[in-house]
């Protein structure tokens, strides 16, 4: 396994319950390293440019209003698989599947306000990281 960047986001109703340190730990806790990290108030266009590839689906209107609803925290993690290390470590999708200990089953409260977002491939890696970080902006380790 090589060592990846994926995009991750703390969605609104995670931050207005204030476990952002929460969800920070279980990235650090599974091996994840935060390179880069940025507190922002998604516009209406951000949001949208950000989901387009949903645009056609019934709910995109209702995350959009989400996504726009409050503060986001937005991070790049680095790690060893750090795409499919995210992903386990977030859960299922809707919080009523998510495997127990997983952040969505714990701070997760629906579908919609599901506490996190994380790239689910190599190319939407690449494609959200460049959507919200310049590269002086990624702080590597080692
Ligand atoms: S995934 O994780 O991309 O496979 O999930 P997917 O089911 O394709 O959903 C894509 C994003 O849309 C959000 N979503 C919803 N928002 C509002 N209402 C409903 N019903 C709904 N269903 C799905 C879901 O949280 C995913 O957001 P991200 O930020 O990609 O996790």
């Amino acid at each position: 396994m090589s060592i990846e960047r994926t995009l991750s986001i703390v969605k609104p109703d995670a931050v207005a319950k204030n476990v952002i340190g929460e969800i920070y730990s279980r990235f650090e806790k599974g091996g994840l390293s935060i390179v880069a990290a940025k507190m922002m108030h998604l516009t209406q266009e951000q949001a949208e440019g950000f989901y387009a590839e949903h645009k056609e689906r019934p709910f995109f209107a209702d995350l959009v209003a989400f996504m726009t609803s409050g503060p986001v925290v937005v991070q790049v993690l680095e790690g060893e698989g750090a795409i499919k290390k995210n992903r386990d470590l977030m859960g299922a999708t809707n919080p009523k599947e998510a495997e127990a200990g997983t952040i969505r089953a714990d701070f997760a409260s629906s579908i919609d306000a599901n506490a996190v977002h994380g790239s689910d491939s190599a190319e939407s890696a690449e494609r959200e990281i460049a959507y919200f970080f310049n590269d002086n902006e990624i702080c590597p380790r080692g």
